[in-house]
């Protein structure tokens, strides 16, 4: 048991390690753009032996004049700025330019991101980012094929803060329109009114979990960070919340049930569980007046209470 706990406490420090590494490697580096740029590379920008092969960002804004314009509010230069103009620059993502610019512009002499493969995309960018999203590559997005640019771009950003194409919950719909239903139903989590990111729950970068949830250790984590008056513990916990989570009983995106409840009727829901004591006259209740009376007008605190046992207050 021990040593589980001590896997699950390194597996959750790993990305901090990692960011810790690359950071570092970053302001590491002695000049601009030596930075090197393998898109094969796993892990971190690491090396700071001097280049060969790379001009400069400064060089390349000689003739993109276009694109350097927008460049200095991308969080990329940014960090570069932080780090005295050492950090990432057109080079860390494209590779060594000598060759291209010496050509005068041969687009076979520079790494493009129009005609690299998937493949090649995600480990350039991996290449400094996997220490946060070290489970990309066995995401569902990876195995469908998806790359980092299906959702993000570096030079024409609508959500800077992120990189992404299109703000959320509209970049997400443009795939999973399926699931954009759930969401004007009568009862739904407030996504489109933008209270509640359909990242809050998801990462699509890749989790041990199953539908890209984000993990925890305790899976209710996922609704409890926002729901704390649900989280306990209880002195008398209903045992149901830890057993069966909060999908058991609730749909998390949307529904046609108050409460987001799985199920119409809150005593049907109940009774998958409890069928012997609604069907007997404990509760006064005969078959008819359980289907009057909600539970929880007498159990008030179902996920929990701290005074009563049967979770009346
Ligand atoms: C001497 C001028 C010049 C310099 C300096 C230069 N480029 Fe270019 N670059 C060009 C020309 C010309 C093209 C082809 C233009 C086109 O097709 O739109 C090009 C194309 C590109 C492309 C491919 C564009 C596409 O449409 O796929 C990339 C990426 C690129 N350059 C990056 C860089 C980087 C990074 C640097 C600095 C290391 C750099 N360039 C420096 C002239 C230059
Ligand atoms: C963080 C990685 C990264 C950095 C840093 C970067 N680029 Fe790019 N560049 C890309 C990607 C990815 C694309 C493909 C289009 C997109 O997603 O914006 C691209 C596309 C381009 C293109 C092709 C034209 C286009 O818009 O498609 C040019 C030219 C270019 N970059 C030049 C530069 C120059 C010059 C710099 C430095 C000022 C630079 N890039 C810095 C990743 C980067
Ligand atoms: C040479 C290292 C390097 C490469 C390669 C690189 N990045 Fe970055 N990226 C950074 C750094 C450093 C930052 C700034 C991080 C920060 O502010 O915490 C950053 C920031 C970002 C952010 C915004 C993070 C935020 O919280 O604002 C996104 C999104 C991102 N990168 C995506 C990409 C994508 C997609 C690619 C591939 C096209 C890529 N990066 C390539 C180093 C890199
Ligand atoms: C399916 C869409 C999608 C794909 C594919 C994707 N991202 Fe993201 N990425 C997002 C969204 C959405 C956010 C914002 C998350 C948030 O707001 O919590 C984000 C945030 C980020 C951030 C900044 C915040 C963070 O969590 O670290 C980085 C860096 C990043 N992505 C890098 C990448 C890289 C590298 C790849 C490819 C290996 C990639 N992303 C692939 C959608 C995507
Ligand atoms: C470019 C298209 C595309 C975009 C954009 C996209 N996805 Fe996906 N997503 C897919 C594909 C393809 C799959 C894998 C096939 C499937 O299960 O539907 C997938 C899988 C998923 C899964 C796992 C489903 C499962 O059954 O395991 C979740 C959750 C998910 N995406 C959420 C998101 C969220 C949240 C966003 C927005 C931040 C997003 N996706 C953006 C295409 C996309
Ligand atoms: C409140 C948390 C939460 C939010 C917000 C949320 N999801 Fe989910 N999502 C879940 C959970 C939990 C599941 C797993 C459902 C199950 O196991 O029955 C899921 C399942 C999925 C699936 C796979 C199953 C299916 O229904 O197709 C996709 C795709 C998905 N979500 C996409 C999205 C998108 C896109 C958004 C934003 C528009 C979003 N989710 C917002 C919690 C959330
Ligand atoms: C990012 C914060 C956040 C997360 C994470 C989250 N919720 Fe919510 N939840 C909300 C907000 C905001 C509302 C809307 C509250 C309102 O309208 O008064 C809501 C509404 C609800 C409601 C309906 C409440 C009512 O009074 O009708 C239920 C039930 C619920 N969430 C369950 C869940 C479950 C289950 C999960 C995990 C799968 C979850 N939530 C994750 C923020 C969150
Ligand atoms: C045994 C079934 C069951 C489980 C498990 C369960 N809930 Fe509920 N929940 C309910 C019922 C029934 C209601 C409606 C209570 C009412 O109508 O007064 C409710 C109401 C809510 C509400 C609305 C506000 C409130 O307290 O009345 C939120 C938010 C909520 N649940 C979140 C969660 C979260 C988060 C989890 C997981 C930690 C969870 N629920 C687990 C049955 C359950
Ligand atoms: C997924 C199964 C499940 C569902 C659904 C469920 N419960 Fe429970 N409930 C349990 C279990 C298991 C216990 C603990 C049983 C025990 O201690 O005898 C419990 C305990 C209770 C207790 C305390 C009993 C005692 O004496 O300690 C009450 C009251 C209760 N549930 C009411 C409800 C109500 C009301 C609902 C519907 C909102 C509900 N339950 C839905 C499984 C469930
Ligand atoms: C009119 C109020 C009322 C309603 C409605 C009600 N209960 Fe109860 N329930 C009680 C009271 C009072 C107790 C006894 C508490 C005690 O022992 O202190 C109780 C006890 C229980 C117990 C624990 C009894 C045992 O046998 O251990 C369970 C389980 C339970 N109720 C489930 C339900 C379910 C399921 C429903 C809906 C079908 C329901 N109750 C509807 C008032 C109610």
């Amino acid at each position: 048991m021990k040593r589980v706990l001590f896997c699950v406490a390194l597996i959750a420090l790993l990305p901090g390690l990692w960011k810790t590494g690359w950071v570092n490697a970053a302001s590491g580096n002695g000049q601009q753009g030596t930075t090197p740029q393998k898109p094969t590379s796993t892990s971190a920008p690491a090396s700071s032996a001097p280049a060969s092969g790379y001009v400069g960002s400064d060089t390349c804004m000689t003739c993109h004049a276009d694109v350097a314009k927008s460049f200095p509010t991308n969080p990329h230069s940014r960090l570069a700025l932080m780090h005295d103009g050492k950090g990432v620059t057109c080079e860390s993502c494209h590779g060594p330019g000598l060759a291209h610019v010496s050509s005068g512009g041969d687009v076979t002499k520079i790494f493009r991101f129009g005609t690299a493969s998937t493949k090649e995309i995600d480990a350039t960018c991996l290449g400094c980012h996997a220490g946060a999203h070290p489970n990309f590559n066995r995401s569902p997005h990876a195995k469908a094929g998806l790359s980092c640019l299906s959702c993000h771009t570096i030079h024409s950003v609508e959500n800077e803060a992120s990189l992404l194409k299109v703000s959320q919950p509209t970049l997400c719909y443009t795939c999973h329109t399926d699931v954009k239903g759930a969401f004007d139903m009568p009862f739904h989590h407030p996504v489109d009114e933008g209270t509640v990111k359909c990242s809050d729950c998801h990462d699509v970068h890749g989790t041990f979990g199953r539908n890209n949830l984000k993990s925890t250790v305790d899976q209710n984590k996922i609704c409890t960070k926002c729901h704390v008056e649900t989280r306990g513990p209880f002195v008398y916990e209903h045992a149901a919340v830890k057993a069966v989570g909060c999908l058991g009983c609730h749909t998390p995106h949307g529904s046609q049930n108050a409460r987001l409840l799985n199920m119409p009727s809150i005593n049907t829901l109940c009774n998958q569980c409890h069928s012997p004591v609604a069907g007997g006259t404990f509760h006064s209740m005969n078959a008819g007046s359980s289907e009057l009376t909600p539970c929880t007008s007498c159990h008030t605190m179902i996920h929990g209470s701290n005074l009563n046992q049967a979770f009346l207050k």
